[in-house]
Order: structure tokens, then C-alpha cells, then sequence
């Protein structure tokens, strides 16, 4: 075995979980960085980001920044095969995965080669910016942040307007339910009180700084809202988001808020 001891560490606890799991598609809510992502997502919202990129170009040049081992990333690609991704960490070697080529160990606070019609960036660690290389190198940017936990990315001080948002949880919320439900011994009642307290921390922006993109975007997006009220296609793991309360247009209840939020997935343009 080669990988690290942080991947040792990190499969170990794994194992262990897959022994007592209740579904195959807990894990990625868990372990979010080995099996799934920091933003939970449905088949939409890949639909929504690859809409935008293609909005602006039939064959758009599409990038995602700390793409993790590009788990979102993937399902972009079936769409759009050129999209590549970057990311810093170690992560294939410490997670002894294989590398697919397009994802290229690059440092975005020091570098982003070449220009890109859309950049997605998924998730900003704490303590790291690198929002200008992004906003040097793309006219639309994709973000998702976790209220709170992540780095607010907002794009507006580098030049660029916010055109449209949505919420849905982030691995957080979703994990947090799961072990309410399945992992913790709890009364019904208590779990039922704790789930009316559920929240969606993940929000994502999408923003460009050329007024012509505004209402292409702007379009394409209402195109996906008005297809995703006919069309049900989905990913398996979908099924768990729906279990734990966090459903398409789901609204959460206002008990222990002091703001309405908006449905769950609903688009809203500013
Ligand atoms: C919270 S994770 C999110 C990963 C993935 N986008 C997701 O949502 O599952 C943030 C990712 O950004 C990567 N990252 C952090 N700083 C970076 C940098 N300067 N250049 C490239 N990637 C970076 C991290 O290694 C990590 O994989």
C-alpha cells in the first residue's frame, strides 16, 4: 500500500463505517473528500452549471478550481468533455487513487493557466483566497460557499455581478440528518424536533462582469427551471437528500430563524 498515513487514517474510518452503514450512499455525505463532495447536488444542478457554461459558448472551455478528486467534476464532463479541473492537495497519492488526466495538480493562489469561459470553484478553505487569479482569467464564475464554514467567495469586489442563486445543503446539513436519523439513539420525538431545525447552509452565485452574458445566463437558467418541473432524471443517491427532508422546492421551517429562506433549488435572479 502507498498511500499516506492521512489516507490510512482516513479509509480506516471508512471501513469501519461501510460495516454498519444503512445505505450504500450515506459514505459520500460522510466522508465527503474520498466519496462524494463538500456541496451536496442533484442532476439539476449539474444541468444549471453546464447551461450557463454553454450559454456562453457551444463548446465551452470550462475549468474547476480545488476540484477535489472531481467527483461533481465527472458528471460536468458528460456533458461538456473538455471541462478540466485543478486541484493542490495530494489527494490521489494520499488516497491511492488514480489521477485521470484532466485534472492537473496546480496551485490557483499562485497560478490558473490559460482563460476559461466559465470557472467553478467549488468550496474556498478558510484562510485561502485566490479569488483574483479566478477573476483574471474568466468572465463567469460558479461558486458554491457554506454560510459560516467556508470563506465567503463572493466576486462582486473583483468586478463581477451576481446574476442568479439557489440553496441547497452542504454535506453538513445532510450528514447531520443522516446521523439524527440513522446513527444516533434518539426518540422519534426528539429526532422529529431536531429535523424541524434542519438547515441548507450551501449557496451557490453565479456571476459574470459582461453585461452580455447577463441575460444569456439569465435565460438558460430559466430554460432548466421550467425543464426540471417535467423532467425527473436523477442520481441514485438523490433518494437520501429526498429522505432526509431536503427536497426539490422543499421549504424548511422557520422555526429558529429569524429570515424566510427560499425553496430548496429555487432559482432567484438579482
Ligand atoms: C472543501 S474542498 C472542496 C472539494 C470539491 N470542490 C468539493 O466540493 O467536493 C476544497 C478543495 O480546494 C482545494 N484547494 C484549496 N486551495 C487550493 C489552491 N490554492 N489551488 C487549488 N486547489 C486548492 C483543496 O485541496 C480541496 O480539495
Amino acid at each position: 500500500m502507498s498511500y499516506s498515513i492521512k489516507g490510512n487514517e482516513a479509509y480506516k474510518a471508512l471501513r469501519s463505517f461501510r460495516e454498519y452503514a444503512s445505505s450504500l450512499y450515506h459514505e459520500r455525505y460522510r466522508f465527503p473528500y474520498l466519496c462524494g463532495s463538500y456541496f451536496a447536488y442533484r442532476k439539476i444542478d449539474v444541468m444549471r452549471v453546464v447551461a450557463v457554461a454553454k450559454s456562453i459558448s457551444s463548446q465551452p472551455r470550462y475549468l474547476d478550481v480545488g476540484c477535489g478528486y472531481g467527483d461533481f467534476l465527472q458528471k460536468v464532463r458528460e456533458f461538456i468533455p473538455n471541462a478540466i479541473g485543478i486541484e493542490n492537495d495530494n489527494i490521489f497519492y494520499n488516497f491511492n487513487m488514480i489521477k485521470p488526466d484532466y485534472i492537473y495538480f496546480q496551485d490557483a493562489s499562485l497560478n490558473i493557466d490559460d482563460e476559461f469561459d466559465v470557472i467553478f470553484v467549488g468550496w474556498m478553505d478558510p484562510g485561502i483566497d485566490f479569488r483574483k487569479n479566478v477573476a483574471d482569467k474568466t468572465e463567469v464564475v460558479i461558486t458554491t460557499l457554506d454560510e459560516g464554514i467556508s470563506l465567503a467567495a463572493e466576486y462582486e469586489d473583483q468586478g463581477f455581478q451576481k446574476i442568479a442563486e439557489w440553496r441547497t445543503p452542504s454535506w453538513e446539513d445532510m450528514n447531520i440528518e443522516l446521523m439524527n436519523k440513522y446513527y444516533t439513539r434518539i426518540s422519534k420525538n426528539v429526532y422529529r424536533q431536531l429535523s424541524d431545525l434542519r438547515g441548507a447552509h450551501n449557496l451557490w452565485y453565479v456571476y459574470s462582469r459582461n453585461p452580455q452574458n447577463f441575460q444569456r445566463i439569465r435565460a438558460s437558467l430559466r430554460d432548466c427551471s421550467r425543464q426540471e418541473l417535467s423532467v425527473s432524471s436523477n442520481y441514485n443517491f438523490e433518494s437520501i437528500m429526498d429522505d432526509c427532508g431536503f427536497g426539490y422546492l422543499e421549504q424548511l421551517s422557520g422555526v429558529g430563524r429569524k429570515i424566510k429562506l427560499n425553496k430548496l433549488w429555487e432559482v432567484t435572479f438579482t
